[in-house]
């Protein structure tokens, strides 16, 4: 999704901080990237593609560009295809006013006719573009910058972060509805971008804006105030991630680096939370929580298979619940009562599907929790609980070990509503939960996924089939899959196999089969590999050992024999190298996956 940068403060070194800034929000995919700066007038340089097209195109023209203070933007394409025109930042005729946007204007077309009826030239196909165009008319009007911006943003409808410089006026006004923006705080200097990592170089302080607020940053200072002008008090937090965290410290891709994060997020996830002397597991942040009677977890993508594990973990355990898609949930919601608790499962607690869902089920009256990894970000804002999964920063657009700490947090989370977690913790799940960084490990040190993939390059199709707690894994592993090599995958729950898709197994559409155990579910996915095989597809099965499943296998991606519930996730790592090693075998885009963003803040 788009990506927004401002800084003011910087001097000379504007242009660096921005391109900068830019560089770290790359990873929210974008199809182009611009800049604006203060200079006596405002100079606009934008360019289709990689950001090294602008960046050459700045490197031109060094020497004249050396503003004060500017805005910069990574656009990711919604009204208009990629191209100069469409990019960031907008301006008006007489290019008085620069606006980056984020988000949908939804009546753009309506304003945009009532400016062209006036004679106001277009020179895009977005919806963006009215905003410059209304702020400039506002001021032809006699509105001081400041007003003309604010009556601008009262004619918008929709989802919107922007950030506005004024001809004349040093300050970069901003204000959001719908999407994220935050503030930082530095020595001498503000920034604003639409995710921390854009200015963690230069400060960690930080506030987090909410929707219908307006800020007014100047040289050496900020200001926050309501759509009426009102001050609004504001925390200054300061966020734990540092800028090495979210460098790729000799890895290759950010996805691998992340993926081999896994141990360490996993035990920043447990830590101070399970006592093994005491058998007890303690989340302070959920000490308000109530006793729900029904559990709906509302997500998107990953998150949503980490929803269908937990829902599955709290049906084991008898307790009413059932994961949905939030885009689903959003326009036809679950029935809900007081005692009912929404989880929205979100990594960067931005999703706009996600907060939609959220947003219904807490005006139908439900609780909500948000379980997410990003601290101040709008779910975790805007739900009455929160669970922070404790993940780091997640740079690689495919999910990784943010899935692996949202299966951890959602166990804490259900012994925490199954009232398991004070007493007397089964001695097996604590040991399990504490040994679980260093079998990850050990998956991760003697994978053979490597080597596998070069006998199953250049097939038809992939699919992935699992039962119970790994019905999710074989869904996770195929939109892995699909997300970053560009083939054809599909999960299936290994039943439904029979019921359809079977029609699609042949020699040339390897299955990868995920059985742990050796229970009812294992053995009747054996079953189900046995179909497969008599239909010539290749099988590669990702177990422990405990069944006979290697047996119908042509190659064996083997995890430690551990907790049936802990298994599922190391099974996932397994799944998560097979499609790194085939994505870099087909030189794919593996850290920005054509078409994708980090995080999808439109609906
Ligand atoms: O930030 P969220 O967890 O809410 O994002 C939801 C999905 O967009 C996300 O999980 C997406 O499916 C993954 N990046 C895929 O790897």
């Amino acid at each position: 999704m788009c990506g927004i940068i401002g800084c003011i403060g910087h001097d000379d070194e504007t242009v660096d901080v921005l391109l900068n800034g830019l560089s770290n929000l790359e990873y929210r995919g974008y199809d182009s990237a611009g800049i604006a700066l203060k200079q006596d007038g405002i100079d606009i340089r934008k360019r289709e593609g990689e950001l090294d097209e602008l960046r050459r195109s700045v490197r031109r023209d060094s020497d004249s560009l050396a503003g004060s203070f500017g805005i910069g933007h990574t656009r990711w394409s919604t009204h208009g295809p990629p191209s100069d025109e469409n990019s960031h930042p907008h301006s008006d005729s007489l290019g008085r006013v620069a606006v980056v946007h984020n988000g949908i204007i939804e009546n753009y077309q309506a304003i945009r006719d009532e400016l062209r009826s006036e004679g106001i030239p277009f020179t895009s196909d977005t919806d963006s573009e009215v905003v410059p165009h209304l702020i400039a008319r506002n001021l032809e009007q006699g509105a001081d910058a400041e007003e003309a911006v604010r009556a601008a943003v009262d004619r918008l409808e929709g989802s919107y972060a922007l950030a506005v410089i004024v001809q004349g006026t040093d300050k970069i006004f901003a204000t959001r509805s719908d999407s994220p923006l935050v503030l930082g705080i530095g020595d001498g200097a503000c920034y604003l971008a639409s995710d921390v990592p854009a200015f963690l170089d230069y400060t960690r302080d930080v506030v987090y804006l909410d929707d219908d607020e307006f800020v007014t940053l100047t040289e050496d200072d900020w200001s926050i105030t309501d759509l009426n002008g009102d001050p609004v008090r504001k925390t200054v937090q300061t966020v734990d991630w540092t800028a090495e965290e979210t460098g790729k410290s000799g890895y290759d891709h950010f996805m691998l680096k992340e993926i081999f994060e896994q141990p360490t997020s996993l035990r920043q996830c447990l830590s101070g939370r399970v006592d093994e002397l005491d058998r007890r597991i303690t989340v302070e942040e959920l000490d308000d929580l109530g006793e729900p009677d029904v559990v709906q977890f509302v997500a998107c993508g990953t998150s949503y298979h980490a929803a269908l594990y937990g829902a599955e973990l709290l049906r084991d355990a008898g307790i009413n619940a059932r994961a949905y898609l939030a885009s689903e949930y959003a326009t036809s919601p679950a029935p809900v009562s007081p005692e009912t608790l929404v989880v929205g499962v979100t990594q960067s607690g931005e999703t706009a599907d996600t907060l939609s869902a959220l947003r219904e089920a807490r005006n139908r009256g439900a609780d909500t929790l948000a379980l997410t990894n990003v601290v101040g970000s709008t779910a975790a804002r805007e739900c009455k609980h929160v669970l922070y999964i404790r993940a780091g920063p997640e740079i690689g657009v495919a999910a990784t070990k943010t899935f692996s700490s949202q299966l951890v947090s959602l166990n804490l989370l259900v012994e925490h509503i199954t009232g398991r977690a004070q007493v007397d913790q089964s001695r097996e799940f604590l040991s399990a939960l504490r040994d679980l960084p260093n079998d990850l490990q050990h998956v991760l040190d003697e994978s053979n996924a490597r080597e596998i993939v070069d006998e199953y390059a250049d097939k038809d199709a992939y699919f992935f089939i699992g039962r119970g707690l790994n019905y999710p894994v074989a869904l996770e592993g195929a939109l892995k899959f699909k997300e970053i090599t560009y083939e054809h995958a599909e999960g299936f729950a290994a039943g439904e196999l029979k019921h359809g898709p079977l029609a699609l197994v042949t020699e040339n559409t390897p299955v990868f089969a995920v059985v742990t155990g050796d229970g009812e579910q294992a053995r009747k996915t054996l079953g189900n590999i046995k179909e497969v095989e008599a239909r010539g597809a290749p099988v590669i099965v990702v177990t422990d050992g405990e069944s006979e499943a290697e047996r119908y296998a042509d190659h064996v991606l083997e995890i430690p024999s551990v907790h049936e519930r802990t298994a599922p996730m190391l099974a996932n790592v397994q799944l998560q190298l097979v499609s790194y090693y085939m994505a870099e075998q087909l030189s794919r885009a593996i850290d920005k996956p054509r078409n994708l963003a980090k995080s999808v803040t439109v609906e």
